[in-house]
């Protein structure tokens, strides 16, 4: 089956084709400069963005290089897939109204995927050689932990989700993220903390670990950065300065801690037969290292996305999880009534 996949629900504008879970080719425009200087993502300028490029974008990952070869690489896609939620409205609705004009021009059914589910089997992404071979292990329990979301998802197989655990205020790489502002470091603050965190002492300035009550599989991060806010703002500029990585290390630490502390305890209560960890933070290798040492205690194997860029948004993901739902034969029946789901549950 070949399957393009178009994704837009955050910064990043996304397009990949595939033959089933295979990736021919994945292209990305990253719109980290546009957003830089406000310091976080502007929904309406995230549109314009992906206005601009997803025409380029999706050529590129057809591999279009003259114009009537468009057409004929068009011919070529079974389905189209495309992320109609959870994300930014503005954002979603440019992939959303893309995918229904390509749709409509060529008569290729449409596929809708959640854009959860997408980060949960970025960890089935194959290349074009069909490597990694990786198979699934039912109940499996997936962690996925982005600037947008943080989410302890059960699926009993693939399709079939329950999420037990989430963020009630701040997605963890968003506390991240103001912390980085507050500190008055760079933009996405996740990867800056993690570089100065390497160099800091994680036990120079304690911070509350949130929801310790071990019934609660929720997370919360929003005490974390205003407490921190509270320890640091009558310091002088100077102090802050010199302790950079004292407190990036700090802060990361209690992200880091409680993110993993929440999963174990989902795991003690659940029992799945594996684990998978994915999404924009994964990236973070303290992180990997703190999930590899809990599921070796566990004795449970875990999966990471087998390349880095498969953390972050990515159409490849999109276009995998669309696989499987097409397989299914669950698509769009009458794209009229196809609009994007900001608030789209798993
Ligand atoms: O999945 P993603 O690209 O976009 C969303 O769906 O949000 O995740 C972006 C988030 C940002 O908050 C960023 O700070 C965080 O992932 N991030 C990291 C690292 N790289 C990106 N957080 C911690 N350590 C990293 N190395
Ligand atoms: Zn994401």
């Amino acid at each position: 089956m070949r399957i393009l996949a178009i994704e837009t629900s955050c910064d990043d504008t996304c397009a990949a084709v595939l033959e089933d879970d295979r990736v021919i080719k994945s292209v990305i425009s990253s719109q980290t400069e546009v957003h830089r200087q406000w310091g976080g993502v502007v929904p309406n300028l995230a549109k314009m963005a992906h206005q601009e490029n997803i025409g380029w974008v999706i050529s590129a990952a057809l591999g279009v290089n003259k114009n009537n070869d468009f057409n004929k690489r068009m011919s070529q896609i079974d389905t189209i897939v495309v992320t109609a939620g959870p994300g930014l409205a503005p954002a979603l609705e440019v992939g959303v109204n893309e995918a229904k004009k390509l749709g409509k021009e060529y008569h290729i059914p449409i596929t809708v995927v959640n854009h959860v589910e997408g980060h949960i089997l970025s960890n089935w992404v194959k290349n074009v050689n069909g490597k990694p071979e990786r198979n699934f292990e039912f109940p499996l329990l997936a962690l996925t932990v982005s600037g947008g979301h943080s989410k302890i998802v059960l699926a009993e197989r693939v399709g079939e989700y329950k999420t037990i655990g989430e963020t009630l205020d701040d997605a963890a790489g968003e506390a991240l993220d103001k912390a980085a502002k507050l500190l008055g470091l760079g933009y996405p603050g996740g990867p800056v903390i993690e570089r100065l965190a390497m160099k800091g002492d994680k036990d120079f300035l304690k911070l509350p670990q949130p929801l310790m009550d071990k019934k609660i599989l929720d997370y919360s991060f929003s005490g974390l950065k205003t407490s921190f806010y509270y320890k640091i703002k009558d310091w002088p500029k100077g102090k802050v300065e010199e302790n950079l990585n004292n407190l990036a290390a700090s802060f990361q630490e209690a992200v880091l801690e409680t993110l993993v502390r929440k999963f174990k305890l989902a795991a003690e209560r659940y029992k799945p037969k594996m684990l998978t960890a994915s999404g924009g933070v994964m990236a973070n290798r303290e992180l990997r290292k703190k999930l590899r040492r809990m599921a070796k205690e566990l004795g449970l194997k875990i999966y990471f996305p087998e390349k880095k860029w498969l953390n972050t948004d990515n159409a490849a993901m999109i276009g995998v999880a669309g696989y499987y739902k097409a397989l299914r034969s669950e698509q769009v029946e009458n794209t009229e009534d196809l609009e994007r789901k900001p608030r789209w549950e798993i």
